[in-house]
């Protein structure tokens, strides 16, 4: 999971590359490079760490040209190096490559390319590209890339330069997005719009097997057999400063504050105006057809994941559907059982991520429908499945899910009720008492907001230990685990969750003075349960934060602190909760000093497997 660019046109394409790379680092940024096309030779920079180093390197000695490409890399085959960085060359420096994905034999193509001659400068899978260029050359650009791309097997976003072909950029898309922006004199290639929203509005999304030609004045597209392709732009309406920080700190923090507006667009015009029902105009289904599905099977990775496991209870209790929520990298290489009616929901912010995609791909295989709920208009998971629910949380581009879990959560309440009511599952009244409930969401969730100050002072003083606990019953316990894992991904605290009830079978040993345990109590039919279990562990003399619903006075004499947030129905308390966890572990990782965007190790679109 890397991002590339390229540009061809008028202006300096240092400057073109650097800025989109910029937009890009989200998916990785370990290291990154440049290739600039100028009188006659490529000039390469590339540089192991942030792209500021790389910036730097420009800044002192600028690359002159007005064609390129850029790289900025999330390590696969071969650890972070400049060598390892990108874009790649050949032996002759003919041809220059930047590439996302894997090339899967590429160990066999550079144990024959190294038998015939050619010298690898790194240990990448890219490299075998340009050198298979180089092998193959027909003397005719297009026609050497078609022949290079029957050898090589797997997943590639490339961008190709050729020194014998100035004034041409040639990309390539299969199974790695892949997007050429459209200028006025001038083109682009992107692994994501916002690389190039800068310039221009009009883009194209490649297709899976397409190969587009991209000149100052006009871009050409193929299938991977060289026939000509009709493809139809895009306008891009949404704005490129809403993928800016807006003043914030960091894209996390503005990511949670944007989480009331978040759950509003994802709502708008899915409430009936009449408040009774819920409207899903994207999900035209037959009574039928929701009657005919005998189980779900939910899969994706990560946050996606655990909002997953509070759909499972949402679907189960409002459409009373048996459903299995499963990690896609697992599913993929199992054989689940399924029926011809059994339905399969991914869920994954992105739509790229390499494990739900194959998931996805391995349900379509097997007949069975498939339901995407994601974020990304275009992306590869929703123009595979069969119905796209669209999260309306805008991009996300810190590496932490925040807001587009919120959305996935909202997006899955609204489907268990869409599906139960087409089902006659649930009555009426509860439908409409849902709608009134969620409509509710966003100001109650910037009430939760306002609490920041107080979860800064508590994130400041539980940063100091290396453990965290996350407690929950139910419902409680599903957000438990994506507390936990927000903690973990950037504060680099040892944090884990567990359902309240089975510390004492283990757990409960790792409980001495003063560790940090957040207790959820918000699932009022087990409310006395979860204080028992709040007992077991302040027996221990755990330091104990509740978080619960305003008003529990009770809960404070049993813990050493609590946060309170507005009251809903326990269905709904994911959607209270979360905010507070994601504020936790934020502070956390503020208080540690950390890179709180861009966590070591993480790239935020896991498109390899
Ligand atoms: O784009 P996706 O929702 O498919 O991504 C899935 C996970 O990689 C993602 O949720 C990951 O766990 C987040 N970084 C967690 O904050």
């Amino acid at each position: 999971m890397c991002g590339i660019v390229g540009y061809i046109g008028p202006r300096p394409a240092q400057d073109v590359l650097l800025s989109g790379l910029s937009k890009l680092e989200y998916r990785g940024y370990d290291s990154a490079g440049v290739a600039v096309w100028n009188d006659g030779d490529f000039q390469l920079e590339k540089s192991v760490g942030r792209l500021a180093v790389l910036s730097d390197r420009l800044e002192a000695q600028p690359l002159v040209g007005n064609q390129g490409i850029g790289h900025t890399r999330w390590a696969t085959h071969g650890r972070p190096s400049d060598a390892n960085a990108h874009p790649h060359a050949d032996c002759s420096s003919a041809f220059v490559v930047v590439h996302n994905g894997i090339i899967e034999n590429y160990m066999q193509l550079r144990e024959e390319l190294t038998a015939s001659g050619h010298t690898f400068a790194s240990e990448t899978d890219t490299e075998v590209v340009a050198h298979l260029l180089e092998e193959k050359w027909t003397g005719d650009l297009f026609s050497t890339v078609l022949q290079v791309l029957q050898v090589v097997r797997g997943a590639y976003a490339l961008g190709i330069m050729a020194k014998a072909e100035p004034g041409k950029l040639i990309a390539v898309r299969k199974h790695s997005p892949l997007i050429i922006g459209l200028g006025d004199g001038e083109n682009f290639i992107a692994s994501d719009i916002p690389a190039v929203l800068e310039y221009t509005r009009d883009v194209y999304i490649l297709e899976e097997g397409e190969l587009a030609v991209l000149t100052r004045d006009g871009v050409a597209c193929f299938d991977l057999e060289g026939h000509p392709v009709h493809f139809e732009p895009l306008r891009v309406t949404w704005d490129a400063v809403a993928a800016e920080r807006g003043g914030y700190p960091h894209f996390m923090l503005k990511e949670i504050h944007e989480q009331p507006k978040a759950v509003r667009d994802t709502l708008s015009g899915r409430l009936s105006e009449d408040g009774l029902s819920v409207c899903l105009p994207e999900l035209p289904w037959s009574v039928e057809q929701a009657k005919q599905i005998d189980r779900i099977h939910i899969v994706a990775c990560g946050t996606s994941y655990h909002a997953g496991l509070v759909g499972k209870v949402a679907i189960e209790t409002l459409a009373r559907i048996p459903v299995d929520v499963e990690i896609a990298s697992e599913y993929r290489y199992r054989n689940p059982i399924v029926t011809d009616q059994t339905l399969i929901v991914v869920i994954s912010q992105s739509g790229e991520t390499a494990d739900t995609l194959a998931a996805l791909r391995k349900a379509k295989a097997s007949g069975n429908r498939v339901l995407a709920i994601t974020n990304v208009v275009g992306s590869s998971v929703a123009r595979e499945a069969d119905d796209v629910i669209i999260t309306w949380a805008g991009p996300e581009i810190s590496v932490a899910s925040t807001k587009a879990y919120t959305t996935q959560l909202v997006a899955l309440y609204l489907f268990a009720a869409y599906v139960g009511a087409l089902r006659s599952a649930v009555d009426p009244g509860t439908v409409a008492q849902l709608v009134k409930d969620l409509a509710t969401m966003p100001e109650k969730l910037e009430e939760v907001l306002d609490t920041a100050p107080l979860i800064e002072q508590i994130a400041n003083e539980f940063s100091a230990w290396n453990d965290a606990f996350f407690l929950g019953r139910g419902l409680d316990y599903s957000v438990a685990l994506e507390g936990a894992l927000k903690y973990k991904e950037i504060s680099y605290i040892h944090a884990e969750a567990y359902p309240a009830g089975e510390l004492k079978h283990g757990t409960l040993a790792l409980i001495t003075e003063g560790v940090p345990v957040v207790a959820m109590v918000t699932q009022d039919a087990l409310y006395e349960k979860s204080l028992s279990n709040i007992k077991e562990v302040k027996a221990r003399d755990a330091h104990v934060l509740a978080l619960a619903w305003a008003g529990d006075a009770e809960i404070a004499k049993s813990v050493d602190r609590v946060l309170y947030v507005p009251r809903t129905v326990s269905f709904l308390a994911p959607l209270m909760l979360i905010a507070p966890l994601q504020l936790l572990a934020y502070y956390a990782s503020v208080a540690r000093g950390n890179d709180v965007d861009k966590p070591r190790n993480l790239a935020k679109s896991v498109t390899v497997e």
